[in-house]
């Protein structure tokens, strides 16, 4: 059979134009690492967010190594947490869900952006390599407050990050003459152990403790704080560890100053 040369070109090129078609829509589809959201991250009842364990106190976690898991809750018109710290050089999953409506989750100018469904939790997954701070955006209209629904994902130099948190138990007044305790707990969520010192400042005196806070746990640090080194009357203290600091004050009261709180006046 003898088929005319220009019908052969017509032929080859549209054979060229079909692989063409189907190569950029395979490469559009798997290429760029763009994935549809699914139910990866699993189910959750919208009305129990605060039950599930790993949402009722979203924010970030470390798995170890460099990598960290952020879980977010979105809802009219905010994310909790709406900031959120990582370290450079760190690969992040986020796992976001929404206590009410339809929302997004979108880390502006990062492949990061998902629809957030009410009982779905979205997935993904993203390495940020230098520190950085980015908007995150609610792409999904979700009534009134829409456009105020923002966040903020800053990226800190992997030196100045870290998951301690301080927290300090102490009395408010203590009898002169006596003595009291100033408990300070120091929690570590990052998975290696963290050496440092815990000091407190009270009156004109320092009292300093080193401790291991272990990987993912927490220490507990007992300063006694004697009357006698004090002065009568209101003493501001401070707690530190770190770049962490909680203050205080701790009045001394003589046994006199304690009656006079009753002495309420006789006005009818
Ligand atoms: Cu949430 Cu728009």
């Amino acid at each position: 059979m003898n088929i005319h040369t220009y019908e052969k070109v017509w032929i080859v090129a549209s054979m060229v134009l079909i692989v063409g078609f189907i190569a950029t829509i395979t490469y559009g589809a798997v290429g760029p690492g763009i994935a549809m959201i699914d139910d990866d991250g699993g189910d959750i009842n919208p009305d129990k967010i605060n039950d599930d364990e790993r949402f009722a106190e979203p924010g970030v976690e470390h798995v170890g190594g460099n990598e960290y898991e952020v879980t977010v809750v979105a809802q009219a018109w905010s994310y909790t947490p709406s900031e959120i710290e990582i370290p450079a050089n760190s690969e992040v999953t986020f796992y976001v869900t929404s206590r009410d409506v339809t929302h997004s989750f979108s880390v502006v100018g990062t492949n990061v952006n998902t629809m957030v469904v009410p009982g779905q939790v979205s997935e993904m997954t993203a390495k940020f390599d230098e520190p950085d701070e980015y908007g995150i955006l609610c792409n999904e209209y979700c009534g009134e407050f829409h456009h105020t629904m923002e966040g903020k994902l800053n990226v800190v130099p992997e030196d100045e990050f870290d998951l301690t948190e301080l927290s300090v138990e102490a009395d408010d007044e203590i009898d002169a003459g006596n003595e009291t305790t100033i408990t300070a707990n120091v929690e570590n969520g990052m998975q290696e152990d963290l050496e440092t010192t815990v000091s407190l400042e009270i009156g004109n005196q320092t009292q300093e403790e080193d401790v291991t806070v272990p990987g993912d746990g927490s220490e507990e640090v007992e300063f006694t704080v004697d009357s006698a080194d004090l002065g009568e009357g209101d003493n501001d203290w401070t707690v530190t560890v770190d770049d962490y600091e909680e203050s205080g004050t701790l009045s001394v009261v003589t046994s006199e100053g304690n009656e006079s709180a009753d002495g309420g006046d006789g006005d009818a």
